[in-house]
């Protein structure tokens, strides 16, 4: 599978998003999965996807701290498409013992609670979520931070042992924008409201003209390390 990744990055070098999509599930059929945070690359690769092929598997990470109007743009997702989107939740009693023993909003207390507030909430959902595939698509963009600038069309993702393919690596902010405009697709009305990039509402903020996309997550932490462990590289 390993190299089958390093195969892949190259046969996907020079394809459009679309025909990346439709490579990979011709090759992978059920066994490729698309995680949505529905964030603007997100809601552009599930336009993309409804298309290919309406029975493809999209699933969402639920941390029990997302923004109302992220629940909202579910809805909005389905009914555009007639399809659902495959909601994951934490193991609740990890999630109790945790802020039983640390505190509600234990992430602003040390980079510590944060990474184990990010496990409980995403990755241990994220590893059940993907169990069984090959493929995990994702909606991971090169020009979004420092940690990003050497990711590949397809990579080996060996923390999940999983091949990661990110179509839309290599696509600027404009592209994503003029996409969503041109197919009037629905997105998170908090991007209209100064939030370029989206997680969990405690850990994400509003950024001012001209500051980094990601400058509103995690604000409090240093940019070179800023990753929730979603993306493990
Ligand atoms: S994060 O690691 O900082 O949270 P970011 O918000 O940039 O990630 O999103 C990058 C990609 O990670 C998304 O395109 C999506 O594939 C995946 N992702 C992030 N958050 C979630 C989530 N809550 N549920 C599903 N996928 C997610
Ligand atoms: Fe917890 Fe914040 Fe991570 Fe969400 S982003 S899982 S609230 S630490």
């Amino acid at each position: 599978m390993k190299e089958k990744a390093l195969q892949y990055h190259e046969q996907f070098s020079g394809l459009t998003p679309e025909e990346i999509l439709r490579k990979v599930l011709d090759w992978h059929s059920a066994k490729a999965v698309f995680s949505s945070s529905l964030g603007a690359e997100d809601q552009v690769i599930t336009h993309m996807l409804m298309q290919i092929d309406k029975k493809a598997s999209i699933f969402t990470l639920d941390t029990g701290r997302m923004f109302p109007e992220t629940y909202e743009l579910i809805e909005k997702t389905e009914a555009r498409y007639d399809f659902r989107i495959k909601v994951f939740f934490p193991d609740y009693q990890a999630v109790e013992q945790m802020v039983q023993s640390r505190g509600i909003n234990l992430f602003y207390h040390s980079i510590e609670n944060r990474k184990l507030c990010c496990h409980i909430r995403k990755i241990e959902p994220l590893k059940r979520a993907l169990k069984g595939n090959e493929v995990w698509i994702t909606g991971l963009r090169r020009e979004q931070s420092p940690t990003r600038q050497d990711l590949q069309y397809a990579e080996w993702d060996s923390a999940n042992r999983i091949i990661k393919v990110n179509p839309l690596l290599d696509w600027t902010e404009q592209q994503v924008w003029d996409y969503i405009r041109e197919k009037k697709i629905p997105y998170n009305t908090l991007h209209d409201k100064g939030f370029p990039s989206i997680g969990c509402q405690p850990c994400t903020r509003a950024v001012e003209p001209g500051e980094d996309v990601r400058a509103g997550r995690w604000w409090w932490e240093n940019p070179d390390t800023k990753e929730c462990g979603l993306h493990k590289r």
